[in-house]
């Protein structure tokens, strides 16, 4: 880690304190510079950028090397944001697999955690990289890795034993020493309760407001990604008006977010 960047256990007293925590994707170093200027506290090198960098109708065929040179790029100019990158799909199937892989992320690709979908079966790969010293951010709710198995990209945890297993994984990755959780898709009164039920910091796209943080894809808060937008999250450049750029878009998240002001209630989920 940049011994200038925010570290995890920063992080953990903003949740304490009840101020919320402005996370955002970056691919490159140009928006990285952008995201810096606006105070971003995360940036996340996610495996997103199979769809809106690279054009794949989905995260899967995304590989680490991606991940690595994608993060490189991320990395070399960010400063004061901690770094997560996301361990792409088919890179943890098993434990060994799992640290070698979240060891290259780290020391080629500059990240200072990495970010894997799912509890139960794969807490076996987030113990083994815990254990070799790195930071690990879980993700729980709509798994886009599982998307085929998810049968689309649907709301998780409507129904009550759904939500409680979701809990349950939740409590499962912090006892295996997880401090940051993404929460994708879920209900907004889910979110709330996982949030209060646990230390680790939850960070939600379309998981409502009561999270601890936010993070939306980059691309879908500038209006770039081609297609129809995914109800959670918003264009903020295009909503400023003409005359505007990425710097205001950006600023403009960062204080909805430490306002509370986004997410806004037709952004989340019943
Ligand atoms: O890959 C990604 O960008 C993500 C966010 C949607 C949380 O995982």
């Amino acid at each position: 880690m940049k011994p200038t960047a925010l570290s995890v256990e920063a992080l953990l007293k903003m949740k304490a304190a009840g101020e919320k925590i402005a996370v955002l994707t970056a691919y490159d170093a140009s928006m990285t510079q952008h995201l810096e200027n606006a105070g971003v506290e995360v940036i996340l090198v996610g495996d997103s950028l199979g769809m809106v960098v690279q054009g794949h109708d989905s995260t899967l065929p995304v590989t680490v090397d991606d991940m690595i040179y994608h993060c490189r790029l991320v990395a070399r100019a960010r400063q004061r944001a901690l770094l997560i990158v996301d361990m792409p799909y088919h890179s943890y199937t098993c434990a060994e697999e799992a640290r070698a892989n979240a060891q290259r992320l780290i020391a080629e690709g500059g990240a200072d955690m990495v970010k894997l979908e799912g509890a139960g079966p794969v807490l076996e790969a987030i113990t083994a990289i815990i254990d070799a010293g790195i930071p690990v951010c879980g993700h729980l709710g709509l798994l886009p890795q599982s998307i085929e198995e998810l049968g689309g990209y649907k709301v998780q945890g409507r129904e009550q034993a759904a939500a409680d297993r979701m809990l349950a994984d939740a409590q499962a990755l912090q006892a295996a020493g997880v401090d940051m959780v993404v929460l994708e898709c879920i209900p907004s009164s889910l979110g709330k309760r996982i949030t209060g039920a646990v230390s680790m910091a939850t960070i939600g796209i379309g998981a409502g407001p009561d999270c601890d943080g936010q993070v939306l894809v980059l691309y879908d808060l500038l209006g770039l990604t081609p297609g129809k937008r995914p109800r959670f999250s918003k264009d903020f450049l295009t909503e400023m008006g003409p005359g505007k750029g990425i710097s205001e878009a950006v600023q403009a998240y960062v204080k909805a977010v430490k306002s509370g002001e986004f997410p806004a209630p037709e952004h989340g989920f019943k």
